[in-house]
């Protein structure tokens, strides 16, 4: 049986183009069963259509509180029977209810070598702090910000003449490799979590 997905998004959707690709291409055994954005004009949508996924936008000001807006997307999640939750540049934080209904079943893609630099602008972080290797993070959702068990890494060199934007894009290649390729393991059932710890066939080679 194909893994059922939904895919949450605010913007631009490459990394869900990433995911649609690898689906299509016979790589995931798995659906893209809806996207979700908390923004109207994600291009991420755009994507969507282009490829006869459904796209659904959620209002964040027809909620009245976090909450609310959580079981609004949960509700589309039962209703879809979903499997996995990936979340991809999806600018909010979910709330500790909708974190626990999901346990282990939502994945984040973060472009930094978790735990250093969690939170936002963190290619900037990086180069601020001079750090020499970067990289980018699957890890499982939990409570907290960018801290939960991590899937897969991938590192990333920096080299002197980086900018933020020469150096987020060094680090999407990445992402866009990694991101795949841990929801397929998690599709085929190859993901083992102990504690903090998640063991995986990855690098399968
Ligand atoms: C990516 O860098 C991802 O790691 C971060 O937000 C960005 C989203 O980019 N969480 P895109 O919308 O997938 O192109």
């Amino acid at each position: 049986m194909s893994l059922k997905i939904a895919v949450l998004v605010s913007g631009r959707g490459s990394n869900l183009q990433a995911i649609i690709d690898a689906i299509e291409s016979g790589k995931i055994n798995g659906v893209i069963e809806v996207i979700i954005s908390n923004k109207k004009d994600a291009y991420a949508l755009e994507r969507a259509k282009r490829h006869n996924i459904e796209g659904v936008f959620i209002d964040p000001s027809s909620c009245k509180s976090k909450d609310d807006y959580d079981r609004a997307i949960i509700k589309i999640l039962e209703e879809k029977d979903i499997g996995l939750v990936c979340l991809a540049g999806f600018m909010r934080i979910l709330t500790p209810y909708f974190v626990n209904k999901y346990k282990r079943r939502i994945i984040n893609i973060h472009p930094s070598l978790l735990p250093a630099f969690p939170g936002l602008e963190v290619q900037k972080k990086a180069l601020d702090y001079g750090v020499k290797f970067t990289g980018a993070t699957v890890h499982f959702v939990d409570e907290g910000v960018d801290s939960g068990p991590i899937i897969i890494q991938s590192v990333v060199p920096i080299m002197d003449t980086d900018t933020p934007e020469i150096l987020s894009e060094r680090i999407l290649k990445e992402e866009h490799r990694i991101y795949p390729e841990a929801i397929k393991l998690f599709a085929e059932g190859r993901i083992v979590v102990k504690g903090r710890r998640v063991f995986t066939p990855f690098p399968s080679i």
